[in-house]
């Protein structure tokens, strides 16, 4: 938990203020330590955030709690702006992708925008071991598997002061083509890149 609240954010929080409306109501889920929901708060946003650990919710200052899968998540509310930051969406279960996007779809407003984060299109040929740091926090991407038709496997490696945290992953990386299918069958729409690496994307209510 030290780890992930030492991870600086990198301008997610103005990604997301410059693709909703002034002072729009959004929606984080999977907000972890509030790394991006708590900036865009102080831009002028309330924000929920939804996560399944207690944990990581115990950090947030400006943004709301709620602690909740994303899949089961059905709140009396919609939102301006919906978020579904760190990849989330590239989990390797259809289904499961399938779940975000329609909690995703459920809480929008008609007019609302879905701000997505995925791996950049074509990170599935280009993964590679590496290693970077982050703020006070070194990462190392090793054990990289592509296995072909968009899938990789890799383990994230934290370390800080010590402590080591080892994440296993398997992410489907996923392009225009195969997002906006992906999309479609949640009822949304892909709607415009918002970042030259296409990692930001957002995404409307099909009408
Ligand atoms: C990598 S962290 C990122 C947090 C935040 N979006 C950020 O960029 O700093 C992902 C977060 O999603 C939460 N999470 C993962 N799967 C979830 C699920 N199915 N339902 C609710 N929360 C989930 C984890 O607990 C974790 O806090």
């Amino acid at each position: 938990m030290e780890i992930y609240a030492a991870l600086p954010p990198h301008g997610e929080a103005d990604i997301i203020h410059d693709a909703v409306p002034a002072g729009a109501a959004v929606l984080e889920l999977g907000c972890g330590t509030g790394r991006i929901a708590d900036p865009l708060a102080a831009l002028g946003h309330r924000v929920v955030g939804v996560d399944d650990s207690r944990d990581m919710l115990a950090h947030l200052r400006a943004a709301e709690p709620v602690h909740s899968s994303i899949e089961d998540l059905r709140l009396g509310e919609r939102f301006d702006g919906v978020i579904l930051a760190s990849t989330m969406v590239n989990t390797f279960d259809p289904a499961q992708r399938a779940r975000f996007l329609r909690t995703a779809a459920h809480h929008l407003t008609p007019g609302g925008i879905l701000v997505l984060q995925r791996h950049a299109p074509g990170w599935a040929e280009a993964a590679a071991p590496t290693t970077w740091h982050d703020g006070p926090v070194e990462l190392e991407l090793r054990d990289v598997v592509r296995h072909g038709g968009g899938l990789v496997s890799a383990t994230l490696v934290h370390t800080l002061a010590g402590m080591v945290e080892e994440q296993d992953f398997t992410g489907q990386v996923l392009d225009d083509e195969e997002l906006t299918s992906v999309l479609r069958d949640a009822g949304l729409v892909f709607d415009r890149v918002l970042t030259p690496d296409r990692r930001w994307v957002t995404a409307r209510l099909a009408t």
